[in-house]
C-alpha cells in the first residue's frame, strides 16, 4: 500500500485520487432556472441520497473560479430545482450540457431534450428522463480550502417524484429497466454490471 497525505498533494492528485476511488458514482442531470427565466441545465456526480425522512439529497458544485456555477447561483435564487438520473438513453445529450456557457445563455438549447413542467416547483424537468425529482433548497454550506471558498454543497428536499410507470413495480423500481449512467474518473462512464444479493444478518 502507497500512503498519501492529501496535505502533500497537489489539488490535482488529490481529485485523481478521490474520483478513482469513490466509484461508480451516480450522475444527477439538474435543471435550474434563472432570475430571468433562462434554463440552465449540468450534470454533477458528487451526489447522493443524505436521509430518506425526509427525503433529501446533496451536490457539490464545485467553484472554478471565486464565484459559484450557474447551477448554484440558480439555486441559491430561486430555491429549487429538478433532479434527474441520468440513463442509458440520455447520457449522450446529457454530457452535452456540462459546457460552460454564459449565464443568459441555455445548455438546453445544444441539446435535442424538451421541458415539461414541474407539479410543485416553478423549474421545469426535462421529458426524456425516467425519474426526476422536484427539489426545493434546504441549506447551502459553503466548503472552503482555508479562506477560499471552493464548493457549494447543496442540500435539497424533495416535494416530488416523477417515475417513468416503464420501470416501476410494486412501488419499487427495476433497476434494470432504469438502466443508470455512473461516473468513473476522466471520460469513463460505467452502467450496472453484475447484480447479486446478500442477506443481512439477524
Ligand atoms: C458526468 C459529469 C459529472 C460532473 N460532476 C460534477 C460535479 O459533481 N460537480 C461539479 O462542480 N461539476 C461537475 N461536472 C462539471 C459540470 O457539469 C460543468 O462544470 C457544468 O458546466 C456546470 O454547469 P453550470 O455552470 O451551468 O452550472 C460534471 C460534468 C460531467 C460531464
Amino acid at each position: 500500500m502507497k500512503f498519501f497525505d492529501p496535505n502533500e498533494n497537489t489539488r490535482r492528485e488529490n481529485y485523481k485520487l478521490l474520483i478513482g476511488s469513490v466509484i461508480p458514482r451516480p450522475i444527477a442531470f439538474v435543471t435550474t432556472m434563472s432570475n430571468d427565466g433562462v434554463i440552465n441545465a449540468a450534470p454533477f456526480s458528487y451526489f447522493n441520497i443524505v436521509s430518506s425522512a425526509p427525503s433529501m439529497i446533496s451536490i457539490g458544485v464545485s467553484r472554478e473560479t471565486e464565484v459559484p456555477k450557474d447551477t448554484a447561483r440558480n439555486i441559491m435564487e430561486a430555491k429549487e430545482f429538478v433532479v434527474h438520473i441520468v440513463d442509458g438513453n440520455n447520457v449522450e445529450e446529457v454530457n452535452k450540457t456540462a459546457i460552460s456557457l454564459p449565464h443568459e445563455e441555455s445548455e438546453l438549447a445544444l441539446t435535442n431534450l424538451t421541458l415539461i413542467p414541474s407539479t410543485k416547483i416553478k423549474v421545469p424537468g426535462i421529458k426524456e428522463s425516467k425519474v426526476r425529482f422536484e427539489v426545493v433548497l434546504e441549506n447551502v454550506f459553503e466548503i472552503k480550502d482555508n479562506d477560499t471558498v471552493v464548493t457549494d454543497l447543496i442540500i435539497g428536499r424533495i416535494v416530488g417524484f416523477h417515475i417513468s410507470e416503464d420501470i416501476l413495480f410494486d412501488g419499487k423500481i427495476d433497476p434494470i429497466k432504469l438502466d443508470p449512467v455512473a461516473r468513473l474518473a476522466g471520460a469513463n462512464y460505467s452502467k450496472l454490471g453484475e447484480i447479486f444479493s446478500i442477506k443481512r444478518p439477524k
